[in-house]
């Protein structure tokens, strides 16, 4: 799929469908209103009798021809009301014009984004790019060759223009702009098609070990450090938790430890932690099989920081960048950790285990303690399919942040604002603390069922001690089982995109 933006008039484009994207009413779109008078008021007509309103993902179309010249097919895509600008309705209204026009056979599309104003023309492409192959984004590496043909749509021309005129020389944004966002949203969506690439895959497939393949052939690819670490190397270092979570399995754990280092002296040090748990059966604390079903998307947070290296590899970053992967798989048999256990984390902190099923704790708690005493960064984030518990509170489609350095959060959840994913904070309540007192160790790896992703978060805290960091638990948005705007079914690639916003802007 090749992206274009141009100033011409959409009315006059020749493509084989023009997607005019709509905020609300369409009656008070200029847009639909000159299409509609040129098709003799048959749009509006329309839209009245389907009760098209403009709603996010609502989707009005029509083969008929606006006459000579024009598209071949027009549809209104809603992107339902919009207050300011909004990145992740601009991503998903894209998504939902790919989709109409992959479902009308067109080669060439053509597409009116909502009207931004030019200060934010380039932003308003850079997401519409992103949310059109984000949207037409497939796993069909396990389908039959007729699922794998590929996608009709061969060109894709992106306007903000919206009127009869346009074009005007030194009106409109800046081409150089336009191609630097294109192609910035081509390496995002790339980054993020990667981590749901690496998601879907069974975790037959995606075993500790393959990951760390993944990811020497990516650092080979564009020139990142790596150091991988087997369990007798993390043994020496003294990685207790991480190494008891995957000690019941046949497939060995791996850590993976990625550097982009900035060809200019670096302004800071920013490690990026991701859970990389294969398969959660729960261990002794098994899952019921139907929360064991998706259990293959626990390493979401491992595949996005690989990922999310990779892109920043390829933009550039003002920062010393390090991607951390603790790979596990937390199975059940005669070798593995059990209920009453006290393991030794690698920062010499005892810990009973009361829930082996509280393993991604275990794991990102070392992984926190080699990003601290190896790496020294500045500032470190770690990202995890934690708990449960933070889907309860905050719903499937939003990111639960916990962190207590203020102006470190503050920057984080701008970056998602910009990013266009939704993250929400919730109150390291130290309070809770009481809840993981052992009697037997220092800490215990769970607390009570209240407040169950605030106590995870501050199990984490523990071990990220004085330097500033950000928890971001992703265990809602890392997948879905249905079409979600620009998110298809599976894993989705959740935190990428900020990632990259806040490491290269
Ligand atoms: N991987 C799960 C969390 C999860 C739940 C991710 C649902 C995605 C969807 C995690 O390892 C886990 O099992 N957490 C437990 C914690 C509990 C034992 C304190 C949970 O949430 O039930
Ligand atoms: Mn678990
Ligand atoms: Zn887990």
């Amino acid at each position: 799929m090749e992206f274009h933006y141009v100033t011409d008039s959409p009315l006059a484009s020749d493509a084989d469908l023009l997607v005019v994207c709509t905020y609300g009413d369409p009656a008070k779109d200029g847009l639909v209103r000159l299409l509609d008078q040129s098709l003799d008021g048959h749009l509006l007509q329309r839209a009245r009798a389907e009760e098209f309103a403009g709603k996010p993902g609502q989707v009005l179309y029509t083969d008929r021809s606006n006459g000579t010249g024009g598209a071949r097919a027009i549809a209104v895509v809603g992107a339902g009301e919009m207050n300011g600008f909004d990145a992740g309705k601009l991503r998903d209204v894209a998504a939902a014009a790919i989709r109409v026009a992959r479902r009308a056979g067109a080669r060439q599309v053509i597409i009116a984004l909502p009207p931004v104003g030019p200060r934010q023309a380039d932003r308003a492409v850079q997401l519409a790019v992103e949310g059109a192959l984000l949207g037409s984004y497939r796993f069909v590496k396990y389908r039959s060759e007729e699922a794998k043909k590929p996608d009709p749509i061969a060109t894709v021309k992106l306007t903000t223009e919206r009127g009869k005129g346009g074009g005007k020389k030194g009106k409109g944004p800046a081409p150089r702009a336009m191609k630097a966002a294109i192609e910035r949203a081509e390496r995002v969506a790339e980054a993020v098609c990667l981590a749901r690439d690496l998601i879907n895959e069974p975790a037959a497939y995606a075993t500790p070990v393959r990951l760390a393949e993944e990811a020497k052939s990516l650092a080979k690819k564009h020139g990142l450090g790596v150091k991988i670490y087997t369990p007798a190397e993390c043994e020496k270092m003294g990685m207790g938790m991480f190494l008891a979570v995957g000690q019941g399995s046949d497939q060995e754990s791996r850590l993976i430890h990625l550097t982009y280092t900035p060809s200019k002296k670096a302004k800071r040090k920013v490690a990026i932690i991701g859970k990389g748990v294969t398969f959660d059966s729960g261990g002794y604390s098994l899952k019921p099989s139907q929360s064991m079903e998706d259990m293959k998307t626990d390493m979401s947070g491992a595949a996005a920081v690989i990922a999310s290296v990779a892109a920043v590899a390829q933009l550039g970053s003002p920062y010393e960048v390090h991607a951390i992967a603790a790979c596990c798989e937390n199975l059940v048999s005669g070798r593995a950790y059990k209920l009453g256990d006290v393991l030794r984390a690698m920062d010499g902190t005892t810990v009973e285990i009361n829930n082996t099923d509280a393993e991604g704790r275990l794991t990102l708690g070392d992984a926190l303690t080699y990003a601290r005493q190896k790496v020294k960064p500045d500032e470190m984030f770690d990202f995890a399919t934690l708990t449960g518990a933070c889907v309860v509170a905050l719903g499937p489609h939003t990111a639960g942040v916990m962190s207590d350095h203020e102006a470190l959060v503050q920057a984080w959840l701008a970056a998602a604002r910009d990013a266009g994913e939704d993250m929400w904070r919730l109150p390291l309540q130290p309070k809770l603390k009481e809840q993981l007192k052992s009697g037997v160790a220092d800490m215990r790896n769970t607390g009570e069922r209240f407040g169950g992703a605030i106590t995870a978060g501050l199990f984490l805290k523990h071990f990220a001690r004085d330097t500033p960091w950000v928890h971001i638990d992703l265990a809602g948005p890392s997948s879905t089982p249905r079409e979600v705007g620009a998110w298809t079914r599976g894993g989705t690639g959740f935190a990428v995109a900020t990632m990259v916003e806040y490491l290269t802007r």
